[in-house]
């Protein structure tokens, strides 16, 4: 199956990145925003993102044409009705999910592949609220999705196999490295990854050490191109928090619950980068 034209659904910082990722792959890619306003701002933060690539020599000024000729904005879920695959990358809130599967459902052709990039909640759960659930497929993508190479393809039990290997050709053709995935939580990476995040943050919390040198001792003792608590203010607390109580849901293994402290920061709204501060600032 080849992929002419993708809808992504969303327009914050996941849907954005991946938007910029398919529409430089060649792809026409239209973005479904809450509004056109917000849809718009995301093609602007693509166009920003493309320019800086022009400035650094990464990339040229016909290839950043190129790009944005691929890109269309829309708040009209309609406008996805022939795409070939609707990646949805709303809030992980799951009935929001849901409704868009359902809207998605009985919106886009019998053929169109419906993909979601959630990371902490079940595919197969939004699968069978479909009456295409063969067709339903987990892709998810890593931050900043337009470096990160890694897309984790997740089928759920039912999906096709056609499907999966088609998923792994585009992720191949759009620049980036697929692995395959059961349908639990955390799948490969964050499974892995957030308990360690977790653990950052109780050993801050205890006072093992200062939030410096907890980022600076795994930096340069392990060669991580960040530090944990840096890491967790990239990927926002608040995502961070959603994802650690998934594997802590699905485990219930206490080594895996939330640290206090970061539930103390999501109340408090200090999640990261997206708001200025989080365990650094960035209000500069
Ligand atoms: N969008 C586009 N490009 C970006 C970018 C962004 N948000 N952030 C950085 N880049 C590009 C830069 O333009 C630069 O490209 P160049 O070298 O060709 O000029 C390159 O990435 C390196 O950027 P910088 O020199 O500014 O900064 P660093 O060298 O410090 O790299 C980083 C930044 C790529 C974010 C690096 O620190 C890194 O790899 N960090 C780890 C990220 C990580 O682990 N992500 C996974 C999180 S888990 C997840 O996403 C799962 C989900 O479910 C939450």
């Amino acid at each position: 199956m080849s992929f002419e034209a993708i809808g992504i659904v969303g327009t914050g910082q996941m849907a954005t990145g991946i938007a910029e990722v398919t529409a430089k792959a060649g792809i026409k890619t239209i973005i479904r925003g809450r509004t056109s306003e917000k849809a718009l701002a995301s093609i602007e933060t693509i166009v920003k993102s493309l320019s800086r690539a022009v400035e650094k020599g990464r990339a040229t000024e016909e290839d950043k044409e190129a790009t944005l000729a691929n890109l269309s904005a829309t708040d009209h879920i309609g406008d996805l009705h022939q795409v070939d695959l609707v990646i949805e990358a709303v809030a992980e809130e799951l009935p929001l999910k849901l409704d868009f599967f359902k809207e998605l459902d009985d919106t886009c052709s019998d053929d169109t592949i419906l993909s979601t990039t959630t990371s902490s909640l079940s595919v197969t759960q939004l699968a069978i609220s479909t009456r295409r659930p063969t067709k339903v497929v987990g892709l998810h993508f890593f931050n900043p999705a337009p470096v990160m190479k890694l897309v984790e393809v997740v089928p759920t039990l039912v999906t096709d196999g056609d499907v999966v290997e088609s998923m792994r050709k585009l992720c191949e053709q759009v620049g980036k490295v697929p692995v395959v995935a059961k349908d639990r939580a955390g799948f490969i990476v964050n499974a892995l990854l957030f308990p360690y995040l977790n653990q950052a943050v109780r050993m801050y919390e205890a006072g093992y050490a200062s939030k410096e040198d907890i980022d600076a001792a795994m930096q340069n003792g392990c060669g991580h191109p960040m530090g944990p608590l840096a890491l967790l203010d990239l990927v926002g607390n608040d995502v961070s928090l959603e994802i650690i109580e998934s594997l802590y849901s699905e485990f219930r293994d206490p080594f895996l619950a939330p640290a206090p402290l970061l539930k103390q920061m999501v109340a408090a709204g200090l999640l990261g980068r997206k708001t200025g501060r989080g365990f650094f600032d960035y209000s500069k």
